[in-house]
């Protein structure tokens, strides 16, 4: 089976499933003579060749100083990373997550979490934690660095619709709840160049003071240093009737080109279902909920079965947003 798969010819490609004979996109290095890929862009077999058979850039740990903490509420904290230019220009990709850790924490304490603003002029990445359990509270412990892995790429199904759709007048509708807010911020920071950005935010545990420091007209900047002029953010409660209609309506009086839901899986199918009802043609992101562990396609706590049997690794393919939305159903 091949797979749409997020690394595909980036710099982290090949990466360690070539050297097992499990890529996803390439058949040669699946074990087969002859070449079936539907990939358009440079051949992955004949770079694993010209490597000598070895991975591209595996992403490494290294140690990053937190330069600014800031508390929201009790289990709401941003951290500010200095992790140089390079790294922040490459995890200002809409769907960026890393792997975070105390220093001197074993590696069972890795955290995926989402990038949310990354100030590529500093080199700084600010990432929102809500404090839950174990490995975000261990987190709370630091003062002064975190140990980080990254950046990995599939915070985000379906992310052409971000990454594809740079047209004047293009209108986005962003749905976000909770930690959804950190993914989605990214995601607007990129979009709201060219195009019509709408927000609706249930604050339902998250605080109205975050989004505002993100969000605000006045310091919400695209990469183009324009402030983010042309949508609005409106504040919903999703679990509400009142607020559900407030979104049927946005939704039949803006005819959105794209809808992005950045929640949790019961309000991805719920909201997904809304849009798919009222804009049939729109296109859907929303966030990967897997159970993210290594990020690299080895560990399989992403693993998904299908219904023929073939086994997908979610922190590494890539489905549409319709795709994720009517297969849910039959997994
Ligand atoms: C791509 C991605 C981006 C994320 N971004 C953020 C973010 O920006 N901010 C944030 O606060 N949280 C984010 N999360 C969720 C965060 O990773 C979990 O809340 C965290 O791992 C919980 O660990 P815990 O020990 O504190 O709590 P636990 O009690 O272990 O878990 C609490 C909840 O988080 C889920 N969870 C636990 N481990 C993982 C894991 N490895 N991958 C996915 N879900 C897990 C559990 O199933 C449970 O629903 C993200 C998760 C993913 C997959
Ligand atoms: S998270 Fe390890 S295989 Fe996907």
């Amino acid at each position: 089976m091949v797979m749409n798969c997020i690394d595909a010819g980036s710099e982290n490609c090949p990466c360690y499933l070539a050297l097992t004979g499990d890529c996803l996109t390439c058949s040669r290095l699946q074990g087969k003579d002859y070449c079936d890929c539907s990939w358009r862009g440079v051949c992955i077999y004949n770079e694993f060749k010209q490597l000598n058979g070895k991975i591209n850039n595996p992403r490494k740990d290294f140690e990053v100083p937190i330069v600014e903490r800031r508390t929201y509420m009790d289990d709401l904290v941003v951290f500010v990373l200095n992790v140089g230019k390079g790294f922040a220009i490459k995890a200002s990709r809409p769907g960026s997550y890393l792997f975070m850790k105390t220093k001197d924490a074993l590696n069972f304490y890795e955290v995926p979490i989402s990038v949310m603003k990354a100030d590529v002029e500093k080199g700084y990445l600010h990432l929102g934690v809500k404090i839950i359990s174990a490995k975000t509270k261990a987190l709370l412990q630091e003062e002064d660095s975190f140990v980080i892995r990254g950046p990995y790429r599939n915070g985000l199904q379906g992310i052409q619709t971000i990454l594809g759709k740079r047209v004047p007048g293009h209108s986005v509708l962003v749905l976000a709840k909770g930690i959804g807010i950190a993914p989605a911020i990214l995601a607007c920071q990129y979009l709201c160049h060219r195009r019509i950005v709408d927000m609706v935010i249930d604050t339902e545990k998250i605080s109205k003071e975050l989004i505002s420091d993100y969000l605000d007209e006045n310091t919400f900047e695209c990469y183009e240093g324009a402030a983010m002029s042309s949508g609005i953010i409106k504040y919903l409660p999703f679990s509400e009737e009142e607020g559900k209609k407030e979104i049927e309506a946005l939704m039949k009086e803006k005819g959105y080109h794209s809808v992005i839901i950045l929640t949790s899986d019961y309000y991805i199918e719920t909201l997904g279902k809304l849009a798919k009802e009222i804009l049939p043609h729109a296109d859907l992101a929303m966030s990967n909920n897997f159970r993210i562990c290594c990020g690299e396609g080895l560990c399989g706590s992403c693993s998904l079965e299908t219904v023929t049997g073939d086994t997908i690794k979610m922190c590494k393919c890539q489905l549409t947003g319709e795709e994720l939305l009517e297969k849910r159903a039959s997994w």
